[in-house]
């Protein structure tokens, strides 16, 4: 049955000049359909870059919109309509406008979980790999508002010793584990290397090794010569890790570490998206072009290591 979607897929695929795109927290089986995995930044470059007439986004409404908006004359499916980023809903474009007001001479960079509204209305954009390289680059003298993820904020504020305002949002899911759970394994386990996104909370961020987007961790474990690994992140990179290095051991830092919206991506969705053009995330023109100009810049800031 499987067997028989993966090959309809395809056909359709080649049929379509359609590419795969999946976010390292996918299923395992819709990474394996891939054409291409990755984080934030990494699938922001390709969507740019395909020669695709489609692009099928396995991941949440943000990214799809991000290849939308960079790849405005192509079609970009999401094979479910629900899956969205809570995180990138807890600030609107209203809000944002409000603090611009209060700090007017401000700088808006705006981590790229966000609705295209808010990306519309900030300098620039970045991801967990480069925000640090992002903010670097700005005006020394210049205030820097960051949305809407208040602990990637808390680590760049941190790395910068830059003045930023920080947004509360924060991620549903890098909540799930605590520094408790943390440290309990890391007691089991005393030889493994702890590698946490920035989108932790402090408490777990203050254990960890090492902060990475997930591309950097599958970057880190490949080159290292450890061979045990913590991971405080979204389960689903775990299926990559693994396939990549089946010689390390992985422990996650908690099994509830799942993004549920990521999760609902299946095969079977993959195939209807691809047989009925569904379902097609399109944004406006006029909002689109404002927001290219803050994801240019993103793209255009290599992370560092
Ligand atoms: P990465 O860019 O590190 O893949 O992170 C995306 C994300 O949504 C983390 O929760
Ligand atoms: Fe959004 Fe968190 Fe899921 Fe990433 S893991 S897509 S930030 S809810």
């Amino acid at each position: 049955m499987t067997g028989s979607i993966i090959e309809k897929i395809n056909n359709l695929k080649k049929k379509k000049n359609a590419v795969i795109l999946a976010h390292n927290y996918q299923p395992g089986e819709i990474q394996d359909i891939a054409d291409f995995t990755g984080d934030s930044l990494e699938l922001s470059r390709k969507a740019a870059s395909t020669s695709a007439d489609v692009i099928v986004f396995c991941g949440v409404l943000f990214m799809a919109e991000t290849a939308s908006i960079l790849s405005p004359q192509k079609t970009v499916l999401l094979p479910d309509k629900n899956a969205g980023c809570p995180m990138a809903d807890m600030i609107t474009a209203a809000q944002l406008e409000e603090l611009k007001q209060k700090y007017p001479d401000s700088l808006v960079v705006c981590y790229v979980n966000s609705p295209a509204e808010v990306k519309a209305i900030s300098d620039y954009c970045c991801t967990s790999s480069n925000a640090v390289d992002v903010v670097n680059s700005l005006d020394a003298e210049k205030k820097i508002i960051f949305v809407p993820d208040k602990n990637l904020g808390q680590v760049v504020k941190q790395r910068t010793g830059r003045d930023m305002v920080l947004w509360p949002g924060y991620c549903p899911t890098h909540i799930f584990a605590t520094a408790d759970d943390v440290k309990k394994i890391q007691a089991a386990h005393p030889a493994a290397i702890l590698l946490a996104h920035p989108e932790c909370p402090e408490p777990v961020r203050d254990c960890a090794d090492e902060l990475l987007s997930t591309g950097q961790m599958l970057k880190y474990v490949r080159t290292s010569d450890k061979k045990e690994f913590i991971i405080a992140t979204e389960i689903g990179i775990i299926h990559t890790l693994k396939k990549q290095n089946p010689d390390k051991t992985f422990y996650p830092a908690s099994e509830k570490f799942i993004c549920p919206n990521m999760k609902k991506i299946t095969l079977e969705k993959v195939l209807f998206s691809l047989e009925d053009n569904k379902y097609i995330v399109k944004v406006p023109d006029d909002i689109a072009q404002k927001a290219r100009k803050a994801l240019d810049r993103m793209i255009a800031v290599l992370p560092k290591g």
